[in-house]
């Protein structure tokens, strides 16, 4: 049976980049498999959050997820610090992982670079995201391209423990779009749009308001040349706004280009905000009108207790492999 685990970090504004790279896939996917989409607040917690932000956020996530339409009578929404397994297998895997493997982790390196003091939890966030993954005996994990590295790892870790302690855990496979798995920066396309970098310029998010949307695609960086055409090495800023324009109309970047011939930048600009606007519009109505909190904590309450039964289930699966005494 097909099951599906993935989650969002509560720490910035959602993106269109986590929108189009990961939570449209899980909408799409809810349909076809049993799915669990968690907001990763304990991973959230690897770098410095204010309090108050953390914990408005992490609802806000699970109310966006909602209101791009991931059905919560198909899917399984729920907080990550609500069900404890995720910590105890976390630990009950860092005993089975190494240093070597979880130094070379790329976005570890990203992260920690340059700073004088770099907690653990930075360094081992990747065997947390294992846990999560390998509690639900996960098929496949639905993210964008930046996480391949992670669910490769997870892979590695559950294969070695497979061996050692016998057959534990359902070895998960990353479902990774081929389109739109790497939305970049409209400052700098060669780069991921990220809902942390400095410049607010660069990303756009799901919540923004379209005065403002506008004015980032307007100014998008592009080339000197004048061709709408689709080559993401010589032409990433271009390429990466028919990317955006393709999948928010869900139209093909092939009778996109076909239909911009003989345009410029600004009529393809211009008509993408409308796409936008059109699309966001959608998203930020139903976020606004889904506001009511007790109805929220309703359905991450329910959310919870249903992970947990599985969670606790495989935990025990795995402390019984490894010789802890169970009662
Ligand atoms: P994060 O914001 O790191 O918690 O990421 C949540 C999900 O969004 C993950 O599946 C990421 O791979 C995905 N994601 C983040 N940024 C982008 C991007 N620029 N393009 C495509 N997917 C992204
Ligand atoms: N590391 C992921 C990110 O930064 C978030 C995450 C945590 C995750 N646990 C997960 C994604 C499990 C998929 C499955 O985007």
């Amino acid at each position: 049976m097909k099951r599906l685990f993935s989650g969002v970090q509560p720490s910035g504004n959602l993106t269109i980049g986590n929108y189009l790279g990961a939570i449209k896939q899980f909408v799409d996917l809810q349909h076809e498999a049993e799915a669990f989409y968690c907001v990763v607040d304990l991973h959230a917690i690897t770098v410095p959050q204010d309090p108050a932000e953390l914990r408005k956020r992490s609802r806000e996530i699970a109310q966006l997820y909602l209101a791009c339409g991931v059905d919560p009578s198909k899917a399984t929404i729920f907080i990550q610090s609500h069900v404890k397994e995720h910590a105890e297998l976390g630990w009950l895997l860092q005993c089975a992982s190494y240093m070597g493997e979880l130094g070379r982790m790329t976005q570890f390196k990203d992260k920690s670079e340059g700073k004088a003091a770099v907690n653990v939890g930075l360094y081992t966030y990747p065997v947390l995201m294992a846990a999560d993954i390998l509690l639900y005996d996960t098929t496949q994990v639905p993210v964008g391209d930046d996480q391949k590295q992670h669910i490769e790892l997870t892979r590695d870790i559950a294969e070695r423990f497979n061996k050692r302690y016998g057959d534990t855990f359902v070895i998960p496979d990353p479902q990774i779009q081929e389109f739109g798995a790497r939305i970049m920066a409209l400052d700098e396309p060669t780069k991921k749009m990220s809902k942390s970098a400095e410049n607010e310029g660069s990303r756009i998010a799901i919540l923004e308001d379209p005065a403002i949307f506008k004015k980032k695609i307007m100014r998008a960086v592009t080339d000197t040349e004048n061709e709408i055409r689709f080559d993401e090495e010589n032409k990433p800023g271009v390429s990466n706004l028919l990317t955006i324009y393709s999948m928010f109309a869900g139209e093909s970047v092939e009778s996109l280009v076909n239909r911009y011939q003989g345009k410029g930048y600004g009529d393809l600009k211009k008509d993408l905000v409308e796409v936008m606007t059109d699309k966001l519009g959608t998203i930020q109505k139903r976020f606004e009108e889904l506001n009511d909190v007790t109805e929220l904590d309703n359905i991450l309450r329910a959310g919870s207790e249903k992970a947990r039964a599985t969670a606790e289930k495989t935990v025990n699966r795995v402390k019984e492999a490894m010789g802890l005494v169970l009662l």
